[in-house]
């Protein structure tokens, strides 16, 4: 039986290193992105002929609300039901706190909390039972963030979303879990400035960024392992901010 996993923000960084996981365990993948297509389907053709599953990829802005039934939609019309559901497409806003704007904070809510549970709530009936869902969640959400006051407190909602939804997913027999990354060198941390970097780099005992291969092994076993239900797990190579 064809094995089907859903990933929004699929198509590059932590996303696509979880398709590439999944797809070399045979796994064929719907995978979501917001605007860069050629890049989305140099993904997708990669994933084809590495591994030889089927690879879709759909355009769908999680910042905007049609994108729920953009995915549901297109899901229903191609008949696909799935074994895992990745909620990881997320949004940040770095202007500092005097400066936020309402409309920036209900931004980045709307995309990193209000989207994944309407998209959940949206496609729930696609999710095979024994099947389960994995959020990206963060460290940031359980350390306070020093930058970004909105991104830590949606991510710690993430991770209560998650304790949360164990018990509505119950009836569905699906499990749900999430992984909080530390950093990860994805084009998120590269395009930060090599102070910065460095910085980051000396908090973290094992001394650099995570892999996104490194991390998307822990998705695949929250994907498969049938007991880890409501667990958010940390991967931050040992962070610690002395
Ligand atoms: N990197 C880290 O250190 C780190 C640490 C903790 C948590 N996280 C979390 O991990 C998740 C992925 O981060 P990443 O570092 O892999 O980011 P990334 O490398 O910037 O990932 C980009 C992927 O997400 C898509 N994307 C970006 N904005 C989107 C939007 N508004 N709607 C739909 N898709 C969108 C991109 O599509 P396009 O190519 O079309 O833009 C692309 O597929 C986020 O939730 C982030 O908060 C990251």
């Amino acid at each position: 039986m064809e094995k089907w996993a859903l990933i929004t923000g699929g198509t590059k960084g932590i996303g696509k290193a979880v398709a590439e996981c999944l797809a070399g365990a045979g796994y064929n993948v719907v995978l979501t992105y917001a605007s860069d297509t050629a890049g989305a389907e140099r993904t997708a053709q990669g994933l084809q002929q590495s591994y030889g599953v089927k690879a879709d990829v759909l355009q769908a802005d999680v910042s905007v609300k049609e994108s729920i039934d953009r995915i549901g939609d297109y899901l229903d019309a191609n008949g696909i039901r799935l074994r895992a559901v990745v909620l990881n497409a997320g949004l940040t806003c770095r202007e500092p706190f005097e400066q936020l704007q309402l409309a920036d904070w209900e931004r980045v809510f709307f995309a990193n909390v209000h989207f994944p549970v309407f998209l959940l709530q949206r496609i729930v009936e696609r999710i095979e039972r024994g099947g389960s869902v994995v959020f990206t969640g963060s460290l940031m959400g359980i350390e306070p963030h020093s930058v970004s006051l909105v991104y830590g407190v949606t991510k710690s909602a993430v991770h209560a979303l998650v304790k949360n939804l164990v018990k509505f997913l119950v009836p569905y027999e699906v499990r749900v879990n999430a992984v909080a990354p530390g950093f990860v060198d994805t084009e998120w941390q590269k395009t930060k400035p090599a102070e910065i970097r460095q910085n980051i780099e000396r908090k973290v005992s094992l001394g650099r960024f995570c892999e996104p291969s490194e991390l998307a092994e822990v998705y695949k076993m929250l994907i498969e392992n049938s007991y880890l239900n409501g667990e958010v797990i940390v991967v931050d190579g040992g962070y610690s901010y002395k």
